[in-house]
């Protein structure tokens, strides 16, 4: 099986008015060649908008959550099927925001990405560890129990990928080392393998938190990492740029 490209995603977070279509538009005419593939995921309500802008062009466009059912009476949620009619070809699901501030558990984030792939979507799924447990000892053993709750056995020989992404590690401009992300990326391959057989030593493994141009090349190059998920630094078109040029 060949490897896939790796994935370098903007996690936008709510964050983006019309205003900051310019941007998207700056990194696609900037991109390239590359060796990555690209994704921007802006807010639901500027996806159409987005993947109108970008079309025919190098840089996908994904949501960052959706509802677990497909339709009904579930006032102000997104439904799968909405965001890949809007566009979208890829879905950010699991966001440590999303467990954290929304009581998301890996049985409601399994179920979403059960609709994400009813929907054609590929999902990204975010797991991590907080501080707390890291200092604790159980960062391992915490993003491990995470990617088996949360990767459904539906997604076996589906496109998806899982992005590592400390709790601790977001928007703080902390990093863990590169032994730090390595250790945890070859524990993850190890259960994608685990679960999904020769297929799960092909998911990309992403890295996530406090990801910017300066630190990328050392995070981008390190054993298992398979692509970055970008939140701050992916909403200025020069240094999502900075940080795709550091494959
Ligand atoms: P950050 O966010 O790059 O701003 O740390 C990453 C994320 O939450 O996906």
């Amino acid at each position: 099986m060949s490897a896939p490209k790796p994935l370098i995603a903007g996690n936008w977070k709510m964050n983006g008015v019309s205003a900051s279509i310019a941007e998207a538009k700056a990194v696609a005419a900037g991109l390239g060649a590359t060796p990555a593939r690209v994704a921007i995921c802006p807010p639901a309500i500027l996806i159409h908008r987005l993947a109108e802008a970008l079309a025919g062009g190098p840089v996908l466009v994904g949501g960052q959550d959706h509802h677990w059912d497909d339709s009904g009476a579930f006032t102000g949620d997104v439904s799968a099927e909405m965001l890949a009619d809007a566009g979208a070809s890829l879905v950010i699901l699991g966001h440590s925001e999303r467990r954290a501030g929304y009581r998301e558990t890996d049985e409601i984030v399994a179920s979403k990405v059960k609709a994400a792939l009813r929907a054609g979507l590929e999902p990204i799924v975010c797991v991590g560890e907080t501080l707390e447990q890291r200092k604790a000892g159980e960062a391992l053993a915490v993003v491990t129990g995470q990617v088996r709750g949360s990767l459904p056995a539906d997604l076996a020989g589906k496109a998806f990928s899982v992005a590592y992404e400390p709790v601790w590690a977001i928007g703080t401009g902390l990093t863990p080392t590169t032994p730090e992300i390595e250790e945890v990326h070859r524990a993850i391959r190890a259960t994608l393998v685990e679960l999904f057989g020769e297929a799960g030593k092909a998911t990309p493994i992403l890295y996530g938190g406090s990801v910017k141009p300066g630190n990328a090349a050392e995070i981008l190059h390190a054993d298992e990492v398979g692509g970055a998920l970008v939140g701050g630094a992916s909403l200025k078109a020069d240094d999502f740029l900075g940080i795709i040029r550091a494959l």
